[in-house]
């Protein structure tokens, strides 16, 4: 039986996770985080203290990377090598891994498959930077997320300081801000919007407007 996928492109803090993983609850469908399968090879690749100049070494890692996703009362955990690495994944250092490992095309590939086939066995709201383009291009909905880098920041330093990581507010914001350029300037699958994406800036909503903007697209989409 067809599925139906939900595809959330945008930048880092656009709030992609928050908003898909209330309106994937509300729709009964899986929410799948798919920057949670980077993130988790970036850690793998922190771990062995391979040099992260080089896509080689970054590649190097992942015969022995064994990335697994499992839900656990509806929230996604993340294994690496059977380890539950779901909080480690956030830590700042863990993002920029993210960014870097995610420009190397054999790490795409990598994560390729076990994206489509959850996509292709549930229905699902995926969200990440090339799901619209690349990994469901026949996804029913795309939207592109998005929203300025200073609101993006602040929601992000939020989230994080909720959680008790200790971080700085300007070193969040650029973060975000060399994120930004490295995730749409890579040569493979850079970050964009589909040309059938509906774009949809957040800036200045409260998360509830937001929920309801993209529940609103969802139902418009698919009725
Ligand atoms: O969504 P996030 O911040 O957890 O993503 C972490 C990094 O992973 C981000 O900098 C870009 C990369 N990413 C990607 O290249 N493609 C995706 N589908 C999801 C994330």
């Amino acid at each position: 039986m067809c599925k139906i996928n939900v595809a959330i492109d945008g930048p880092a803090g656009a709030g992609k996770s928050t908003i898909a993983r209330r309106v994937s609850k509300e729709l009964g469908y899986i929410y799948v985080d798919t920057g949670a399968l980077y993130r988790t090879v970036g850690v793998s690749a922190l771990r062995k203290k391979v040099d992260m100049e080089s896509d080689e070494a970054i590649a190097s890692v992942l015969p022995e990377t064994e990335v697994e996703m499992k839900f656990v009362d509806g929230e996604q955990k993340m294994y690496l090598n059977g380890e539950d690495v779901s909080v480690e994944i956030r830590l700042p250092e863990a993002s920029m891994a993210a960014s870097r490992v995610s420009a190397v095309p054999a790490v795409r590939d990598f994560l390729f498959d076990l994206q489509r086939d959850l996509a292709r066995k549930n229905n699902c709201i995926m969200d990440g930077r090339d799901i619209g383009t690349v990994v469901l291009p026949d996804a029913q909905v795309k939207i592109f997320l998005t929203a300025s880098p200073e609101c993006r920041a602040d929601r992000r330093y939020k989230e994080l300081t909720e959680k008790g990581v200790e971080v700085n507010y300007d070193d969040v914001l650029s973060d975000i801000i060399k994120r930004d350029y490295n995730d749409s300037h890579r040569a493979v699958a850079p970050l964009k919007p589909a040309e059938d994406s509906v774009i949809l800036d957040t800036s200045g909503f409260e998360l509830e407007q937001s929920v309801k903007a993209i529940k609103d697209i969802i139902k418009e989409k698919i009725g």
